[in-house]
């Protein structure tokens, strides 16, 4: 270790999402230019402590991987160090871990630690700040519900992928003159839902922002027989609650954990085949979200991030995440951007563009009469993570998808966590 040169730390935590690698290698190569070198902890922040796992990164090691997928420093979203559960339900880190932390930071070098992480964990770097571990912020996630940035880098990767598979879907569906639903992700805010129904020429979009009903989404089925449209393409977020105000989770929550929510797609799909008596398909999308490479915008925006942290890092502005605000990358406090969702504005521009286009989303909304005024900006922000809800009824039981685990409703209150 070449003890007169400054050294940045930097780590991958919580679910990976592609653009990670670009941020890295954006981040080294700016870091080697201006004199300093850089390591990678391992597995996210377990990498930090008992034991401290790490390797050097040089744009000798990184070259290439603005393209690759995935995370070379690997990640975990579940370990020693859950700040949150859920919004605004902190949890705090063992200080035994945060000293642990500082031993580390101390003994290694380093100037600053840049933690690229979704709402969960920048709420520990959150946490780091705060016991004066020098830490800055860089927001990732494929859902885009992080509140103080426009968009987050993976979020046009999983559209991407979301309306290539509705762009297949729709050529099977029109052949066999099927009803298909495709479930997306998301978590509760239904950002890949919308833009990739939009984009991928959906017929209904079930959001989590907008209640729905299944008399409308089949009034719509009907609507569009009657137009001669002898197939229907829907896509469903996996958070959109069932029309009683209930969430649908792929596995019953475990302590400390998010709930994994999944299955609407199949639940909607079943409804529609018992009310309408029409061959109805479902799939569901899931971690092929998540794969691959980066889009063209990921890897502008990852490598703009890397390089953004590299210069908080150099000005000392600690405790701060870069953003995107557009066309600019600046920053703002950690605290800002954390246990707040970002979700889609009901009256959005977005939202508005896609009824007056006849785009249903399950309600009820005179059509011919949509408003083309709308909010400024699509997202509202500062709300609850999880929307209010109704008590749930049990729903009735689906036959699991292979390979998935069975499906089981649960109450909103407790599946925010
Ligand atoms: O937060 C990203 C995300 O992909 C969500 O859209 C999804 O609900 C969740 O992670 C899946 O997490 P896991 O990979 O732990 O099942």
């Amino acid at each position: 270790m070449n003890r007169s040169k400054k050294r940045i730390g930097i780590l991958t935590s919580g679910g990976d999402c592609p653009g990670l690698n670009a941020v890295i290698r954006g981040a080294v190569k700016v870091a080697d230019r201006y004199g300093m070198e850089m390591i990678g902890f391992l597995r996210g922040y377990e990498g930090l402590v008992d034991p401290v796992s790490y390797i050097t990164l040089e744009p000798r090691n990184t070259r290439g991987m603005l393209r690759q997928g995935g995370t070379i420093l690997g990640s975990t979203n579940k370990g020693r160090f859950a700040a949150t559960v859920g919004v605004s339900d902190r949890i705090n880190i063992d200080p035994h871990l945060l000293d642990g932390v500082k031993k580390t930071c101390e003994q290694l070098n380093l100037c600053g630690l840049i933690c690229i992480g979704g709402d969960g964990s920048l709420a520990v770097a959150q946490q780091f700040h705060e016991v004066g571990i020098p830490v800055v912020g860089v927001p990732k996630t494929i859902d885009n519900d992080l509140s103080a940035t426009a968009f987050t880098f993976g979020f046009d990767s999983a559209v991407n992928c979301a309306t290539d598979a509705l762009d297949r879907l729709a050529t099977t569906a029109a052949s066999h003159e099927r009803i298909m639903v495709l479930e997306v992700m998301g978590r509760h805010a239904g950002w890949i839902a919308l833009y990739s129904g939009i984009a991928g020429g959906g017929d209904i979009i079930l959001l989590p922002e907008i209640p729905w009903n299944f008399d409308e989404v089949c009034a719509k089925i009907l609507e569009r027989e009657k137009a001669g449209k002898r197939y229907t393409l829907i896509v469903a977020a996996e958070g959109a609650p069932l029309p009683d105000g209930s969430l649908v989770a792929a596995e019953r929550r475990q302590e400390n954990r998010q709930t994994k929510l999944g299955g609407i797609g199949g639940i909607v799909a079943a409804e529609i085949e018992k009310r309408l008596g029409r061959e109805t398909r479902s799939m569901v999308l899931g971690h092929l979200q998540r794969g691959g490479g980066p889009s063209t915008f990921d890897r502008l925006m990852a490598t703009q991030f890397g390089a953004h942290a590299v210069r908080l890092v150099m000005e000392g502005r600690f405790g701060e995440m870069v953003c995107s605000n557009p066309p600019a990358i600046n920053s703002v406090p950690i605290m800002d951007a954390v246990n707040r969702l970002k979700q889609v504005h009901p009256q959005c521009s977005s939202v508005q563009a896609a009824r007056a286009m006849g785009i249903s989303f399950g309600d009820r909304v005179d059509q011919t009469h949509v408003p083309l005024t709308h909010e400024d900006s699509d997202a509202r922000v500062g709300l609850d993570r999880v929307p209010a809800l109704t008590t749930p009824t049990p729903v009735a039981p689906v036959t699991p998808i292979a390979n998935f685990a069975p499906i089981t409703t649960i109450a909103a209150s407790q599946a925010t966590n």
